[in-house]
Parts: C-alpha cells; structure tokens; sequence
C-alpha cells in the first residue's frame, strides 16, 4: 500500500467515524465520543482534505452540518417514544458554527476580521454557547406557527405542536414586532429538570440520559406533546438572520426581540479588541458554573449586521463568528472488571468498577456503562484506560476509550447472554436498548430489589437496607411486600445480627408505614415508569387504588403528562393476577389504598373550574396550585376556551392577558381568587420570586 492509498483510506476511515458519531449524536441523542475528540478527528479530517484535494468530497461530514432529521435509529425506550417529524425548507439555511479550543485561533479569527474590514470600525458582540438543541421560530402577525429542528441545514423536523409546550416560548409576540420574523435559538434543559428526568430513568430502570444537551433534544422529539410540557426544557434565542431583516446590528436585532417578548440572554457583551473578549471568555469559564444550565463556550460574533452580510458563510458556518468551546474536565483511569448488575425491572446495567480517580472534587469509582448496544459501540474492555468526565458536569460517565494503551492480550467484553443470578436466558424487546432477565416472578435479584425499593425512604420508609432484604428473602421469611407486614419480632431475634431492640425498631417502623400517604404506596408497589410524581399524578386523580384498576388505557392516558408507555405499563401491572392478590394482601395488612382527597379538600368553592395561573403570588406558584386543588379546582397549564379564569399575580406574562381579552376569559388577581374562598384561603408563606433564568 502506497502513501496515498494509506490517506485516502484514513479519510474514508475519519468520514465514517464521524457520520456515525454524527448519526449517534443528533438523532439517537446518545453520543458514542467527547466533543473534543469529535473536533479533533473533524480538524485531521479537514487538514487531510486541504492537504490531498483529490480526495475532496461533497459528502464529507467536512461539508456539511450534522443531521438532526429521520427516526431514532437506537433502541431505548425513549426513542419508542419518539416519532417522525414532517419535514420543511428553512427558508435561510441553518448553519453550524466553527469550533475552537484554542484562544490563538480566536486572536487569528479577530484579526482576520480586521483585515477583512479594512479599517471600518466594528464590535464583537460575546455571548454564551448555549449547550442544548438548535431551533427555529418563525411568527407570522405576531403568531408563533412554525417551528424547525436544525435537520441538515437545509430542511428542519417541524416540531411546532412541542415547542408550543414549552413555557418560555411566547404564543403570540407583543409591541412592534415586524409582520413576519424568523428567530433562531436553542431549546436547553435546566440542571434541575435534567436531574429530575434522570432520577426518574434511573428509578425505572430505564438508560438516562448522558448530557441534558440529549435529553433536551431527545425531549424536543418526543410524540406525545404533553410529555414535552413535563420535561421542563427552555429556550433562548441568539440568532435574526442578517438577509432577513434590517437592523444595522445583532445586539439591536436581539434587544427588538426582547421588547417582543422574546426569551433573549442578558448575558451578552459588546466587545470592542481581543483583550476585552479574552476577558469574557475569562469571567465566563469560571462563572458559567453557577448558571442554572448547560453551556459548553463562547460564541464571537462580528455585531455589524452589513459586515455579517458581506463575510457570508462556507457550506457549513458563517464567517462572521466563531465558538470558542471549553474543555470538559476529564480523566483518565482504568477499568478493573465490569458487573453486569440486575434490578427489579429485571432490566441488566453493565458498571465499570474504575480504579479510584479525582474529577472536579469528587472521587469516581464506578461508572454506568448504560446498555450492551452502548459497550460494543465503544468497544470497552476489561484493562482499558478510559476517559472520564462529567456528563453535563454532573453524572461521571466514560466518554473515550484511550486505545494506545489498551493490553495487547485483552478480548471485547462479552455481554452475558443469562441472568448472572438467577441463569434465565435474557430477552430484548425491539424497542429497548437494555436486556432483561424475564424471571421477573422467582429471579431473587429482582425480588430483591423491587423489596428494596418498596422500603425506600421515598417510599414506605421502612428501615431496612440491602442487608437486611437479604438476609430475610435468604431466610425465606419475606419474599412480598405483604410478607413483611406479618413479620413477629421474634422471629427476627432468632436471626444472626438481630436483638431485640433492632428487630423492635425494625416491626415499629413496619407498623408506622401503614400510615404512609396512597401515592407512596402506589410509588412503593414498583410499576414501571411510575416515579413519584407520577404516582402523585395518579393518587389525586383517581383518589383509590380501587379507581385505578378500573382505569383502561385510554382513560389513563387523559391524565395530565401520561404517555402511552406509561398507561399501559400501568395497566398490563395491575391486571397481572399476582400484583393484584399482593395489592389486596397490602390491603388487607392496613396500607392506605386510598387518598384523603376529601380530607385534604378544604372546600368545593372551585368546583368545576379550570384555572391557569401566571405571574408570581404572595406564595409559591406550586402552593398556589395546591390551594387551587384544595378547594376543589383544577389546573391548567395552557388557556383555551374552557379555561375558567386567569389568575393573575406579579409580572403575569402580558401574552397570557392578551390572550385572555381575545378569547374573552376573565382574569382575576390574587386577592379577587381569595375572595371566592372560605377564610380567604389562609394565605403563608413567602413571596417566591421566579425570574427568568437568561
Ligand atoms: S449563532 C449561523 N449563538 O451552537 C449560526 N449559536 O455548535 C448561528 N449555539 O448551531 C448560530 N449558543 O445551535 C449561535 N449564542 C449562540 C449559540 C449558538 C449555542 C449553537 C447553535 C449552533 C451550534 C454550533
């Protein structure tokens, strides 16, 4: 093989490597390498390509943007979710930005842009690199009707219906705007929502997500549109194509769009030399820590929208900006042997045990290596020295294999093809990324953990720990749930480790359970995708578990932020004839099977009224929702015709009153809604202030 042979086949190897990645990245939301190590094999690509044109070609990840269009092509249980997308033209094509790590590229890009202005004085306007998903909003006479993915640059998803979903998004536009707008962004999701999410995956067993850049995009797709309004994503905008309007620059394109209503970043700075945008880059790699979101850089953009027009763009980024991308933080460790661990849904996790390592100030041990789809695509092995960072700084999980120091002898790891306790062959859905041991009814692993769960602190808060399961599953004494309500504390003084005392602790906290609320029932009782604020949901909606096993899947999926995934898990669990005798043991042993809805109903003074509230009250917007409930009134989130009234407090969104006067619904302020209640409702509790997170 000649030199030139070599070239053309590491070209096409790089070009496959990074369609793949690019594939994995944008549509399956489930990245396979580190941003870094994907710029890093796109510059050799490019440099490969400058240097040997003949091997130059339209089709080369080089040229073009990655694509967000076209089904999921893994297999989780959130892409069963997702669906297919009706695709429309971008009117201006939505690029890309060019990425650097290095500060002496962007000094090379300022003065580059000097040159290319030839003595015309111009500003760099600094902003935040928003790490979530691209979006494009376009508003026709003040409306919002359309909005596009990214999708290749030259057609976009149109994922109107979801964005409408999401809260900071205005319906309607307010002030001068221009008859017709496009204004591009990114939808983000928050740490706290990210969080939330993935203690729920994680709880049903489900694979998280690795970033929130993933979960917002992966939510942005998602069919059900009422699960988007659960996911808590937000957007920001950034961009008013130049061609589009005629603004002489971006930071009064974007303050016009702040005027209308438009989530805009006040973060954003003027900067008139490279000294003055080294020193945002500066303040912001330290500061962007405490942001309530994800941001991976800085993006530069030349401010003068003439100057935007006459640098133009390549096929895939404008000329007139630039991002410089921080450096997540990273390690390198070794793997010293992989458990392939089983839950309670039976569902099969492979974890790294890593020989101990310091990130960001916490020590990392092990690392979830999520699905076997995910270890043969990175192709991890026992021995390798791996890199790890913080998924959106926060989870530590392996994003590289560093292959020049993998041992010579090592073979692939080998996913296990049997439960690794109880030997039952394992089975894969089609539409899931995981295996599962499907002796869901005598695997002790799962028996086990789904014990653990129901004596969880969120749950029935009884004290026992994984020991304590298993000494008692060993023993043969419990084996359900219902088991342990006919626990005698003698038997447990019998056991190793047990005296009176304890095992006296022990029954009392038994007793205490069976005051524990229904929704913690219906969380401890383990359905799939039922998290806690689902069994929540689900408690104050159907009031009694006898209501919820009359419930068919249709009338499930009318509740509020209940897709059809989860209607039917409940559903298929609570017709299984097992579950249903061990509800009515659980019954029978005194758990509450029902919620004090009466109870905790202070009046019907709202009966049969669905309010959507807006602004901020004398307390929090989630106490104000529970007043509401409290005295018999429902919630909404979206106002329509059928809503009741609006309840307007502080700094109510004006699109909201607008909305209200065209669709003639009545808006109440907070001391007119207290008049409709008995006591005035007893006001508490602070002012809660929530101000926008740009
Ligand atoms: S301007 C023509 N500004 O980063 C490009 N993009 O890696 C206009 N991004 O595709 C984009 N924050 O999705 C711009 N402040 C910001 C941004 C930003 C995040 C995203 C955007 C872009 C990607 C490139």
């Amino acid at each position: 093989m000649d030199n030139l042979d070599r070239i053309k086949e590491r070209i096409e190897y790089l070009r496959k490597t990074l369609d793949e990645s690019n594939r994995r990245y944008y549509v399956d939301n489930a990245p396979v390498m580190s941003d870094f190590e994907f710029d890093t094999l796109l510059r050799e690509l490019a440099d490969l390509e400058d240097e040997y044109p003949q091997f130059k070609s339209s089709d080369s990840p080089t040229m073009h943007v990655g694509s967000d269009l076209g089904g999921a092509s893994d297999s989780s249980a959130e892409a069963s979710q997702r669906r297919g997308f009706v695709q429309r033209e971008h009117r201006y094509p939505m690029l890309s930005l060019a990425n650097t790590y290095s500060i002496s590229e962007v000094e090379e890009f300022a003065a580059r842009a000097d040159r290319a202005m030839g003595g015309t004085v111009f500003s760099y306007c600094c902003e935040l690199k928003f790490d979530g998903t691209a979006i494009c909003l376009r508003y026709h006479k003040g409306k919002l009707v359309m909005a596009l993915t990214r999708g290749d640059g030259a057609k976009g998803d149109d994922v109107t219906e979801n964005a409408l979903k999401i809260s900071n998004i205005p319906h309607t536009l307010k002030g001068d705007y221009p008859e017709d707008v496009e204004i591009r962004g990114e939808i983000l999701m928050p740490y706290a929502a990210f969080d939330a999410l993935n203690e729920d995956k994680i709880l049903n067993e489900e694979t998280p997500f690795a970033n929130p850049r993933n979960a917002a995009a992966g939510s942005l797709k998602l069919a059900d549109s009422a699960q988007v309004a659960s996911r808590g994503l937000q957007c920001v905008l950034y961009h008013i194509p130049a061609e589009s309007v005629s603004f002489d620059s971006h930071s009064q394109a974007m303050e016009k769009a702040r005027s209308w209503g438009l989530p805009v970043s006040d973060k954003m700075a003027l900067c008139h030399n490279i000294d003055e945008i080294k020193a945002y880059i500066d303040y912001w790699d330290v500061n962007r820590k405490s942001l309530p979101y994800p941001t991976d850089g800085i993006v530069i953009k030349i401010n003068e929208l003439s100057s935007q027009r006459s640098l133009g763009a390549t096929a895939k980024s404008p000329r007139w900006a630039v991002a410089y991308k921080f450096q997540a933080e990273r390690a390198l460790t070794k793997i010293l042997s992989i458990d392939y661990q089983v839950g309670r849904t039976g569902a099969v996790t492979p974890v790294a045990n890593l020989e101990s390592v310091l990130l960001s100030g916490t020590v990392v041990k092990r690392a979830t290596l999520n699905n076997a789809d995910l270890m043969q695509q990175m192709d991890i092995r026992q021995g390798d020295s791996v890199y790890v960072e913080k998924g959106g700084e926060i989870i530590p999980k392996i994003t590289a294999v560093e292959l020049s120091l993998r041992p010579k002898d090592s073979t692939p790891a080998e996913f296990p093809t049997v439960c690794p306790d109880c030997g039952s062959a394992l089975v894969k859905a089609e539409d899931e990324a995981k295996w599962f041991c499907p002796n869901s009814k005598s695997c002790p692993t799962q028996i086990k953990g789904r014990l653990i769960h129901f004596c969880s602190r969120n749950a029935m808060d009884i004290l026992a720990g994984e020991a304590t399961i298993s000494q008692l599953y060993d023993t043969g004494l419990v084996r359900t749930p219902s088991d342990l309500y006919k626990l005698k504390s003698l038997q447990l003084i019998g056991l190793e480790g047990w005296q009176e005392k304890s095992a006296l602790n022990f029954i009392n906290s038994i007793k205490a359970s069976k005051e524990v609320p229904f929704e913690r029932v219906l969380f401890a009782i383990g359905i799939r995708f039922v998290g806690q604020a689902t069994a929540k949901t689900l408690a104050r909606r159907f009031g009694s578990m006898d209501a919820l096993q009359k419930a068919d899947v249709q009338e499930l999926t009318s509740v509020q932020d209940i897709g059809l995934t989860t209607a039917q898990s409940i559903f298929n669990f609570l017709r299984d004839p097992d579950n249903a005798a061990e509800i009515s043991s659980l019954c029978n042993a005194g758990l509450r099977m029902s919620c004090d809805v009466a109870a905790a109903r202070k009046s019907n003074a709202l009966e049969g009224k669905t309010i959507v509230i807006s602004g901020t009250f004398s307390i929090s917007r989630d106490a104000m929702k529970e007043l509401i409930e409290a005295h018999s009134g429902k919630n909404s989130s979206s106002l329509s015709r059928s809503t009741s009234f609006l309840l307007a407090g502080n700094k109510s969104g004006p699109e909201k009153l607008k909305k209200c006067r065209e669709l003639g619904i009545e808006v109440l302020s907070e001391e007119q809604f207290r008049a409709l209640l008995p006591d005035h409702g007893q006001s508490a509790g602070p002012i809660i202030e929530e101000p926008s997170l740009f």
